[in-house]
C-alpha cells in the first residue's frame, strides 16, 4: 500500500487501536459462530451494526486496515475438526441471475457461444435450487469410501462418517457395471418439518441456543465432531451431479445422468423438469415459485444447466462457475401478520434489541412467531407499532425481518412505541450513547442478562485474575444460583462452609476438593490486594480498556479519590468532570461511558460490596524520585503515531516514570515526544525550541 497521501486521513489514537482490535476480534469471534458452528449467538442486526462501526472507523482510519481486518476476510477459514479432501474435480459454484430478464440473457450468451441459429432451441434441465448443504460422495466399485463437503470449492472437509449416517446416502450402488471410481454431488438439506421439530426437541431439552434456519439446522448437523450426533438428526440428501468417475460410459445429457443417480439409488428431484428452449424455462420458474410455499424444504430459487453434455463441454467455464448453467434466485417470501407486542431482549453486553412478538404466521414453511426490529432507529423509521398489520420477510437465512407497516390497515387507536428507560431484565437504568444506534442496560453487574459475560471480565487476567474461575465454572455456579455477582465470588467459601448447605461445591460435577480449595486460595489472594488499575478495568465500564484503566489509576491515585471524582464529574460543569476530560486519553464520550456506569445505583452497590466483602484495593504506584528517571516532574506531549506502542501505554508509562502528561505544546513542556505524521505540535516545538524525542529515543529514555 502506498501512503503518499496522509492529508486527508486522520492517524488513529491508540484508543481508536484498541477499540478497532476489539471490533475486530468481536467480529472474528461472531464469525466463527456462524460459519463454523453454525451458532450465531447475536441478530443479523446486530452483527450488521458491529460491521457497519467498523467500515466507519475505517474509513475514517483506513491505516488500521491489515490483511488480518475482517474487512479483508470473506467467512472463516474452514475448522480443522474434520480432515481435508482435496476435490480431484472442483465443485463449482453458480452464477447467480434475480429475475426472468437475466435469464434471457443468459440463454442468449450460451445460444451465440454455441453459435445456434434461430431455429435451434436449447433445452435445459430445471432444478429447483435446494437451500441446503452441497457434498461429494465417493465410491469405489459401487462402495461408499469417502464423503467431502465443498468447503472452498477445491478443499472440502472429511465427513465421511456422518454422511453415512444418512439413511438416503446409498451405501452401495444398485446395478451391475459398476464405474471403478464415482464421485456423486448434490444438497444435504432439512426438511421443515424435521427441522421444527428438532428445534422444539432442543427447546424441550433447555438448549438455549436454537437454529435459525433448516440451512443451518442441516449444516450444523452434519458437521459435528461425533457422527452419532449426525445420525440423532433427521438429514436428507438430493444427488443432482458428478465430479470424478472413471471406468464408464459418458452421459449425453443431463437428464441422462440424473435417470442414472436414481437408478444407482440415489434420490432425484421429482420436480427436475426438461425446459425445450427459454420460454419452457421461464414457465419453470413460475410454476415452482407457485409450488414452493407447500414444499417441505426449502428452495431459493431454480437452476437450469444445458442438458446436451456436448453443449456442456464446448461453454466450458469462467472463473469458478460454469458457463453452461446459471442459477435463479426467488425473491425473500413475504407474508402479512398482525404484529402482537414489541418486545425487548437484552444481549449478554447489554445491548437492548427491540423483538416484534407476532401472530404466528407460516412464511416459507416454517412457523415464525418473532422477528428482529433490529434497532431503536430502524423501528422509527419505519414507524413499527404494537398492534400494527405488517409485512414479514424469511430471506435465506435471515432471522424474519418486518419488511414494512400496512399503514391503511393501523388502529385508530395506535401509538408510537415508547423505548423504556430502564433494563426490562434488572431494572438499571438505560442510555443511549452519541454516536450508537443501540439502547444499553447500565446495570452490567448485576444483569442476569449480561452477568456471566461480565463476571468473566471481572476474574480475566488482566482484571481480577482469579484462576480456577473459567467460563464454565462460572457458568455452573450462576446456574446454581451461587455467584450472581463479583461480590457473591467473595461470600463462596464462607457460604459454602455455613452449616445446612446442601451440596458443597466439592460434591458438585466438575469441582473436587483439591479443586476447591485452589479456587478459594486464589481467591483469597486477591481479596488481600489487587491493584487499583485491575479494579477498574474489572468494573467492565464501557471503552475503558486495560491502558485508560490504568491512567486513571495513575491520575487518581486510590480507589477513594477515584470514587470521590467520579461522583462529581457526574455534573459535566464541576470542576471533577473538567479534571477528568483534561486527562489525555479521556475523551468525552469515556466520561460519558463512565458518567452512565457510576450513576446506576445497582453499580455502586457493587462497588460497597466488594470493599464489605474485605477486597483491599492497591493505591497507584505513585512514582518517586529515585534520581534516575529522565521524566521526574517533567511535562511530556506525544504527537503522531506511535509505532511500537498505543498511545495510552506510552502516556502510562510516562506516567509510572513520574511525567505529567499534557495535550497541547507550550513553554513549560519539556519533551516532545514525536510519530509518525506528527502535524502542527511538532511545529510549534521546534519554534519554541522545545527536546524533541523519536519514539525510539523515548524508549531508550524510559
Ligand atoms: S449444480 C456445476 N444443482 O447451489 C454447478 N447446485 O449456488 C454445481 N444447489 O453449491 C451446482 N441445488 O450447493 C446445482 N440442483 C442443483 C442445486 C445446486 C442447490 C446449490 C449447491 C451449489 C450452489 C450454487
Amino acid at each position: 500500500m502506498t501512503t503518499t497521501d496522509t492529508g486527508s486521513a486522520r492517524l488513529p489514537s491508540g484508543e481508536v487501536r484498541e477499540d478497532y482490535a476489539r471490533l475486530c476480534a468481536e467480529i472474528a469471534h461472531h464469525d466463527a459462530l456462524y460459519y463454523q458452528n453454525d451458532a450465531p449467538e447475536i441478530s443479523d442486526g446486530d452483527y450488521d451494526a458491529l460491521r457497519a462501526r467498523l467500515d466507519a472507523l475505517e474509513a475514517e482510519y483506513p491505516s488500521l486496515v491489515t490483511d488480518q481486518s475482517p474487512s479483508q476476510r470473506v467467512g472463516a477459514a474452514p475448522v480443522t475438526l474434520f480432515s481435508p479432501v482435496t476435490h480431484r474435480v472442483p465443485m463449482l459454484s453458480l452464477a447467480n441471475t434475480y429475475d426472468d430478464d437475466e435469464v434471457v440473457a443468459f440463454n442468449d450468451r450460451v445460444r451465440k457461444f454455441l453459435g445456434l441459429g434461430a431455429g435451434t432451441p436449447v433445452a435445459y434441465m430445471g432444478e429447483p435450487k435446494i437451500d441446503g448443504l452441497s457434498f461429494s460422495a465417493r465410491y469405489e466399485n459401487g462402495v461408499y469410501v469417502q464423503g467431502a463437503t465443498r468447503g472452498d470449492g477445491t478443499v472440502g472437509e472429511d465427513i465421511t462418517e456422518n454422511l453415512r449416517t444418512l439413511s438416503d446416502l446409498p451405501k452401495t450402488l444398485r446395478g451391475d457395471r459398476l464405474p471403478a471410481t464415482l464421485e456423486v454431488r448434490g444438497e444435504v438439506y432439512m426438511k421443515k418439518s424435521d427441522f421444527e421439530a428438532l428445534n422444539e426437541q432442543l427447546a424441550a431439552n433447555g438448549e438455549r441456543k436454537l437454529f435459525a434456519n433448516p440451512r443451518n439446522a442441516a449444516a450444523g448437523s452434519l458437521r459435528q465432531k461425533d457422527p452419532a450426533v449426525t445420525a440423532s438428526r433427521r438429514l436428507s440428501l438430493y444427488a443432482y451431479a458428478l465430479g470424478d468417475i472413471e471406468g464408464a460410459e459418458p452421459f449425453d445429457s443431463q437428464s441422462a445422468l440424473l435417470d442414472q443417480l436414481a437408478a444407482w439409488g440415489f434420490p432425484v428431484q421429482s420436480l427436475n423438469r426438461v425446459c425445450e428452449g427459454i420460454d419452457d424455462a421461464l414457465a419453470y420458474t413460475r410454476d415452482l415459485g407457485a409450488k414452493r410455499p407447500e414444499l417441505d424444504y426449502d428452495i431459493d430459487g431454480v437452476v437450469f444447466k444445458v442438458n446436451r453434455m456436448e453443449y456442456q463441454e464446448r461453454l466450458g467455464m469462467i472463473s469458478r462457475s460454469p458457463r453452461w448453467a446459471v442459477a435463479r434466485k426467488f425473491p425473500a417470501e413475504q407474508v402479512e401478520t398482525v404484529l402482537e407486542r414489541i418486545a425487548l431482549q437484552v444481549g449478554r453486553t447489554g445491548v437492548l434489541t427491540p423483538v416484534a412478538e407476532l401472530e404466528p404466521v407460516r412464511v416459507g414453511g416454517v412457523m415464525v412467531s418473532r422477528a428482529t426490529l433490529h434497532n431503536e432507529d430502524e423501528l422509527r423509521r419505519k414507524d413499527i407499532r404494537e398492534g400494527d398489520r405488517v409485512i414479514i420477510q424469511r430471506a435465506g437465512d435471515v432471522i424474519p425481518q418486518v419488511v414494512r407497516v400496512l399503514l391503511d390497515k393501523r388502529p385508530a387507536s395506535s401509538e408510537p412505541f415508547v423505548f423504556p428507560t430502564v433494563c426490562p431484565v434488572c431494572g438499571s437504568h438505560v442510555v443511549r450513547l452519541e454516536g450508537e444506534v443501540a439502547l444499553r442496560c447500565t446495570g452490567g453487574l448485576v444483569c442476569p442478562a449480561q452477568v456471566v459475560e461480565r463476571l468473566r471480565h471481572f476474574v480475566s487476567r488482566s482484571a481480577f485474575d482469579i484462576e480456577g474461575l473459567g467460563h464454565k465454572i462460572l457458568e455452573t455456579l450462576f446456574e446454581a444460583g451461587l455467584v450472581r455477582t463479583p461480590v457473591d465470588i467473595f461470600t463462596l467459601e464462607e457460604r459454602n462452609r455455613a452449616p445446612g448447605t446442601l451440596q458443597r461445591l466439592e460434591n458438585r460435577d466438575g469441582f473436587g476438593k483439591k479443586k476447591v480449595e485452589n479456587l478459594f486460595a486464589a481467591i483469597n489472594a486477591r481479596r488481600a490486594g489487587v491493584a487499583l488499575e485491575r479494579f477498574i478495568f474489572a468494573l467492565g465500564i464501557p471503552q475503558i480498556g486495560v491502558s485508560t484503566a490504568r491512567l486513571l489509576a495513575l491520575h487518581y491515585g486510590s480507589l477513594e479519590a477515584w470514587l470521590g471524582a467520579m461522583q462529581a464529574a457526574l455534573d459535566p460543569g464541576s470542576e471533577a468532570f473538567q479534571d477528568l476530560v483534561s486527562i489525555e486519553g479521556i475523551g468525552p464520550s469515556m466520561a460519558a461511558d463512565m458518567a452512565a456506569f457510576f450513576s446506576e445505583p445497582h453499580n455502586l452497590e457493587v462497588i460497597q460490596g466488594l470493599r464489605d466483602v474485605g477486597v483491599v484495593v492497591q493505591d497507584a504506584q505513585r512514582p518517586t524520585d529515585d534520581g534516575d528517571s529522565p521524566f521526574f516532574g517533567k511535562t511530556v506531549v506525544f504527537t503522531g503515531t506511535l509505532e511500537k506502542m498505543g498511545r495510552s501505554e506510552a502516556k502510562a508509562r510516562a506516567l509510572e516514570r513520574g511525567a505529567k502528561v499534557a495535550g497541547s505544546v507550550s513553554k513549560k513542556t519539556d519533551f516532545v515526544v514525536v510519530g509518525a505524521d506528527a502535524g502542527s505540535k511538532e511545529t510549534k516545538a521546534r519554534e519554541l525550541g522545545l527536546r524533541i524525542l523519536t519514539e525510539d529515543e523515548f524508549l531508550a529514555l524510559l
